[in-house]
Order: C-alpha cells, then structure tokens, then sequence
C-alpha cells in the first residue's frame, strides 16, 4: 500500500459485495463495480455496470398498492471471462473440469489491487483444480478516462505445474436485473427487454437491448483477441448471453495472455445514430491494450493535475480515495451529458441512481477545479425547472418546486413507501416534503458563478433558477399576524427522523430553521441578481418566469421576516422541537449498540422517532456549514434575529446531544462546524466522515453504492472548510482554521482563470502562490487585513490565533 494504490489481500465472500463497490471503476460515463470477471450475481458478487443518467421507470405492487419506481438501470454485464484447465490437454476432448470460481475451492492466494494514480484494478491469485492443476492469474481492468465508451480486461493465465491447454470464455450477459439492494426485492427489477446478440467474425461478439420504458437502446461489443493464438476459437450467440470461446496453449513461463475489449454506446449518446452499430465500430478499432492503458493513464494524469491535494498520513490518503471515486462519476465526460448527481455514486443501487440535495456537498468542489462539470451539472436542474414549475403550481405554488429526490425528467421519484427492514413494514414516507432541496440548487448557481466569475451564467440561466425559486419560497410563506411574521409550514427538513408531529393526521413540520433560513438567503440573492441585470434581460427574465413587477417587492419582505423559532436560548430545529420528549441515549445505545437508525429501531419498537428530540443528522447546524459565521449572523441580522457567537455555541452543544449520525453526512457536516468554532472534537467526526465508506461506517450500505456527498464533502473540508475560503467574484476570502491533526497541507484551485493557484497550510502559515498568467490580480481578504496578489506572486500569511 502507498498513497495511491488501496490493497486488499485474500477473499471474503462476506465482505466481497463492499470490495466491489469501493473497487469500482468508472470515466463519468459509466462505471461497472469491482467484482470478478468468472462470477454472476448471487449472495456474495454483484457485478453492476451503470451508464450516468440511464433510468427506466417501472410499477410494482407492494403493501397492497401499486407504485412506480424510476431506476438507474443495471445495464448488460461486460464482465463475464471464465477459464479452467482443459480435461485432458488436448483440443478435441470435452472438457469436464468445473470453471474457476472464487467459491468453489481451490484459491490459493488472491490480492486485489486499486492504482488510483492510472485508474486500474489489478486481481491476482493462484488456483488450482480438482487434478492439482495450478494456475497463476493476473487480471487488470480499467474503464477508458480518455474515451469514455471503452472499457478493457486484460487476463494473464500461466500454468503453474503443468502445460496443456486452457478454456477460456469471454462473452456478455444481457440476463441482468436489477437486484443489488435487498431491501428492494420485492420491487420490479427487470429494465431490459428485447435482448439479441450476435457475432462478428473473427473475434467480437456484441448485444443490443433496450430499457422497458424510457426506451433507450443500448448497444455493447466485445472483442477478444489472445496471445499465442488460439489452438480454436468458436463464436457463440445466444438469446441473452453471448461469447467467444477459445483453447489457448499455456505452459509455466509461457502464459496465454486474453485482452478484452469492450465498447458501450446508449441512444442517449450524441453523435450516435445506431448503438450497436457505433460499439461494432470502436470495438473494432480500439488500438492494442498498451496503446489504451497508456492513453487512459494519461488523461487520468490531467485529472490529477487539475485536482491536486496533498494531504499528510492516513488523511490524506483516504481523501485521494475519495476524490478518485468523485472524478470516476463526475469527470470531464460528464460536462457532455444531461446528468446530475447521484447521491451513491455510480457504484451501486441504493436510492436508485436518484439525484438528492447532495450536490449541495459536491459543487463547491468542482467548482474550483471542473467547473465546466459543474455548470453541467447545474444546466440539469435548469433543463428540469418547467417540470419543477409544474410541481409548484400543482402545489398551488408560484415559482419551482425541485423534487427531494429526481431522475430522468424531473419529477418527483421519491418513494412513497419504503421498507423499514427491522420491523418487515412498508411505511409511507414523507421525505418528499424536503422542499429545501431547492435553496441547494440556488445556493450551487450562485456559489459556482462566485468561484468562476461566470456573469453569463448569472445573468441567464442562474437569474432563472434563483427567480423561480425565490418565488416559491415568497409565495409559500404565510403571514401569521400573531407572531408578525411569514411562516413555511408543513416541510421536513434535513433530519429524516422528523416528517411531522407527534399524533399528527397530515405530514409536515413548521418553521424548519435550516429551510426558512436558507430560504431568506435565497430571496436576498434573487433580489440582489434582478436588480443587477440591464433592464432589458430583466425585463425579458420577467417575461419568461412569469413573474410580476410588484413580487420582489415581497421576496424583500419575506426575506426581512420569516419566522426562525428559538428555544432555551438555541435555534430550534422547528417550531415546538423542544417539547419534544427527550430520548434515554444510554439506554438505547446499551440496547441495541449502533442506533445511526433510531428511526427503524423506534418505529420496530412501535413507537416513532417523530416524538423525541432525535436526529437523524445535521439540520439546524447545516447553516454553520454552509455560511461562514459573520455571513450567517448577517442573514439573521437581516431577518432580525441576533445570533451571537454564544448562541451559535450552544446551539452546536444542544444538537450534537442529540443526533445519531444516521447519514453520512452528518459526521462531515459536524467535523466542519467544530472545527470553524475551535473545538477539540472537530477531529472525531471528520475522522468518521472520511472513514464513512472505507470502513462502511453505517454497516452495509456502502456495498450498495459509495456516498458521494460525504466524500466530495471531505474534500471540501480541506479546501474551504478549515481554511475558511469563500471564493468571491471581487475577492477571495480565507479564514484558516486549521485543526491540530491537520494544520499542514496544500492543495491548488481553480478561481476564476488562475488554474493551479496554490495554497500551502503549515502551523501558523498560510502560503499562497499566484501563477504566472495574463490575469488580473487576486484579492486575499482575511479577517484582519487583505492582501494583493499579481500574477506570479506569492506571499506568506502569518496566522494569528482569535
Ligand atoms: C440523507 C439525505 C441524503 C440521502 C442521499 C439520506 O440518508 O438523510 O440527507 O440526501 O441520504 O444521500
């Protein structure tokens, strides 16, 4: 192990399906888990490759009602390569050994190597048979970073004790469904249909099929070629499955050496007329294994470059595992495609490839490396703002209500049953009614046109999102004459354990601090953008969102006056949280140890999380992790609350008691707000959040797909969270406040078109280095003194303690 490569040594059927997930390989365009090549899926393999937007909508009936599930669909496996020892080393006899598989007996060794530097997987083992036949195996795999429509396999076979010939089948299997979470079993999981195969001579096979519903058509080849040459060859199509097979003459020292390599075209794909025709053609034309594998490791290398973190010790060789899996689902490539950000990444099923608010946790990152990914990313909210319109006016809303969770079109996927595994109940779930989702999207558009100074954007699509969303806030604020201010009422916010009131008959929360706040930054901003733009395109922006002349007028009024409920002197999650009853943490965590899902254990128990002062993660104290804390007392300045440092303070104290870190998220969102109020146990919960998936902290989700926000979200705790960067059009600001386990690193962004401009933390410092460029100079504001930096120049900052 070094800093780049994650090493995992042996087999273990019980944590194979983990391994896979964290082993997957992926270029932005599709990406296909780490599993074994000679395995289908079963108990312990599941071997799911996924293109980054393809969904398919299928109705299942469960609990008695039908309901319909949109999922990222588990497309053909490319994998299948399957080799054994042929019976009796001669060409023209049946063989009768079984094929090689993991659990059938007989490895002797195998080690699993992901290089993170060059993007490839590396198996290697030792078997043998039922005969005493050894054979050594080397398999590398990488999905091509350059051309993201290729994937290659390569399989080395050495006999160990003996020399003959060896069986080998490479194919592709169209037999696939989707199948990956157990919790889903028993929903529709068959997206494929109208499977066929077929072969072009003298050494590819391919599949063509198309998904049940959304129709896309999915076009995959493979092309096997070998070194020696084959003793024979067959190829063999079949009604879902088809294949090459081969007899290979191996001997020690004279390994026979299968490449694989696969192409993968959707109808989804621009510049592609037919599918399968475009697979026949790159398979057929893809340059030899070592021309690929060099090309591939090249365009990683850019990647890297534009992505630089150096961060000491174990740290930060997780984190480089985190930013590896980032740029696997989100890279160049993705900036091509109508895609947005799946909350698992595209390395399993959990939540059905859907898109959440958890972009809030990525796009501050891309920004300062790959904005043109994350403008990408935020044109796919804009292409579904008519559907979000829709929603809101089906709501009886002005403006765009986002779905909690979207796909293909945008309409809301969230599930309206879900399973609770503990108790065996399917239970309605409510979390739709995260309507906050919305102020992440508008919070993105203006972050990533600060980062980037990309006015255009502002001005265009961004004034179109934050407008829409901004009304919807105004107009579904109600004005309560008693408190003398306007109230968001019926929503849950970020904590899942809360979707309503204790014996309530409809869903729904009041007054969410995190939504209400949120939403007045929102309302600023979007009054702030309108009345920036050149009277005709505001005009124009009128106009085409329908909005009237007289509305900022009330978005300035909303904004000054949502309710933000406070309780024993700490913001209250919602209105009434405090007399909520208090939960017994002890006797809980002595009964059941891990209880991150309170929720389940409650509701198994015949109770309801919805009673207590539990939460499931960061809710209130999200708004310390996406303001710097003179921007939040301003905001609250703005609504006409104080909040001082105390306050805040106490705040953190009061909810850190009483959150299970049942999301990912949580862990990172508390490590960001401790370490910005100097607290020592900042370091524990950044610990957990960079633990979260190498370590499958929540225990067996990580299997079913990474989490993607907690690990771009680690990334950005280096970045901006500890050194309290706020990359702003006229400034950037800096804030250090570095955490005494992690005081010294440094890292290179993007602002605006500095490329590689360099930040170096050490205890007390703070070196920046400005590149050479025609560019104008850069402003560091910190809180005590500001700083010009021309092109070319670097400076040292001394950093004094508050
Ligand atoms: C969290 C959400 C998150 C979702 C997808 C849930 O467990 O509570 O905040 O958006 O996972 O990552």
């Amino acid at each position: 192990m070094n800093d780049w490569t994650w090493r995992y040594e042996g087999y273990d059927p019980a944590r194979e399906r983990l391994r896979e997930a964290l082993c997957t390989l992926g270029n932005g365009y599709f990406a296909t888990r780490g599993a074994a090549p000679e395995c289908t899926a079963d108990g312990v393999h599941y071997p799911g490759t996924y293109a980054a937007g393809g969904y398919n909508r299928l109705t299942s009936t469960v609990a008695g009602r039908e309901v319909e599930n949109e999922d990222m669909v588990n497309l053909p496996n490319w994998l299948p390569l399957r080799f054994r020892a042929h019976s009796d080393g001669t060409a023209d006899t049946a063989p009768e050994t079984a094929w090689f598989s993991p659990d059938a007996g007989g490895l002797l060794a195998h080690e699993q190597t992901l290089d993170l530097r060059s993007g490839t997987l590396t198996r290697d083992f030792r078997c043998e048979d039922a005969a005493g036949r050894r054979i050594r195996v080397q398999q590398t795999r990488f999905l091509h970073m350059a051309d993201p429509h290729l994937a290659v396999l390569r399989t080395v076979l050495e006999p160990e004790n003996w020399s003959g010939l060896l069986d080998v089948e490479s194919g592709l299997d169209g037999e696939v469904t989707n199948s990956g979470v157990a919790r889903y079993r028993d929903l529709a999981g068959r997206h494929l249909t109208g499977v066929t195969t077929g072969i072009r001579e003298p050494d590819t096979v391919w599949l063509h099929c198309r998904t049940t519903r959304s129709d896309i058509g999915i076009g995959m080849a493979a092309r096997t070629t070998t070194t020696p040459q084959p003793a024979s060859s067959r190829l063999e199509p079949g009604t879902a499955h088809t294949r090459r097979l081969l007899l290979l003459p191996a001997a020690p020292g004279r390994p026979a050496t299968v490449d694989k390599t696969v192409a993968l075209h959707t109808s989804r794909d621009p510049a592609v007329g037919d599918p399968l025709q475009a697979v026949l053609d790159r398979a057929g034309q893809a340059p030899p294994y070592a021309d690929l594998l060099a090309s591939h490791r090249r365009a990683w290398h850019e990647l890297w470059e534009r992505a630089e973190l150096d961060v000491p010790g174990e740290a930060g060789r997780i984190l480089r595992f985190h930013l590896f899996h980032v740029l696997q689902t989100l890279s160049p490539h993705t900036a091509g495609l109508d895609v947005g950000v799946p909350a698992r990444g595209l390395h399993g099923e959990a939540y059905r490839g859907h898109v959440f608010w958890d972009e809030l946790f990525v796009l501050p990152y891309l920004n300062l490396h790959f904005p043109e990914v994350s403008r990408a990313l935020l044109d796919y909210r804009h292409r579904r703002l008519p559907r979000a319109c829709r929603s809101a006016r089906e709501a009886g809303r002005l403006g765009a209500m986002y779905p909690w969770q979207s796909a293909a079109d945008g309409r809301e996927e969230t599930q309206e049953v879900h399973l609770n595994p503990r108790s065996g109940r399917w239970l309605p779930d409510h979390s739709r009614l995260q309507h906050h989702v919305g102020s992440a999207v508008a919070y993105n558009v203006w972050h990533y046109c600060e980062a980037t100074g990309d006015t255009g954007y502002l001005q265009t699509r961004g004034a179109e999102m934050l407008t829409q969303i901004a009304r919807f806030w105004a107009s579904g604020a109600e004005f309560d004459p008693a408190l003398g201010r306007y109230r968001i009422r019926g929503v849950v916010g970020p904590d899942e354990y809360h979707e309503g009131y204790p014996d309530a008959s409809a869903p729904g929360l009041d007054d969410n601090a995190y939504t209400n706040v949120t939403a007045a930054w929102v309302l600023t901003r979007a009054l702030e953008v309108v009345r920036a733009l050149p009277e005709p395109r505001r005009r124009q922006l009128f106009e085409e969102t329908g909005t009237d002349p007289g509305e900022p007028d009330r978005w300035e009024e909303v904004s000054r006056r949502l309710y933000v409920p406070f309780h024993r002197g700490v913001i209250s999650q919602f209105e009434g949280y405090g007399e909520l009853a208090e939960l017994d943490w002890d006797g809980y965590r002595r009964r059941y140890g891990n209880i991150r899902r309170l929720d389940r254990i409650l509701e198994a128990e015949g109770d309801s999380a919805n009673r207590y002062q539990a939460s499931k993660q960061a809710d209130a104290l999200m708004l310390g992790y996406l303001f710097p804390p003179a921007e939040l007392a301003g905001i609250f300045r703005h609504l006409g609350y104080e909040l001082d440092d105390d306050t805040w303070r106490r705040t953190v104290d009061y909810y850190l008691r009483r959150t299970s870190h049942g999301s990912t998220l949580s862990g990172l969102v508390h490590g960001w707000v401790l370490a910005r109020v100097r607290r020592a146990e900042a370091w524990e919960f950044c610990l957990e959040a960079l633990k979260g998936d190498v370590a499958d902290i929540q225990g067996g989700t990580t299997e079913e797909g990474i989490h993607l926000g907690a690990m771009a979200g680690t990334l950005d705790l280096v970045q901006r969270g500890l050194t309290g960067m706020d990359p702003r059009a006229d400034a950037l600001v800096l804030d250090p406040a570095p955490l005494p386990e992690l005081s010294e690193y440094c890292f290179t962004v993007r602002y605006h078109n500095h490329w590689g401009l360099a930040m170096r933390l050490s205890p007390g410092q703070l070196r920046i280095d400005v590149p050479a460029s025609d560019e104008p100079p850069v402003r560091l504001v910190l809180p005590d003194r500001s700083v010009t930096l021309d092109p070319g120049e670097s400076c040292t900052l001394e950093l004094t303690e508050p």
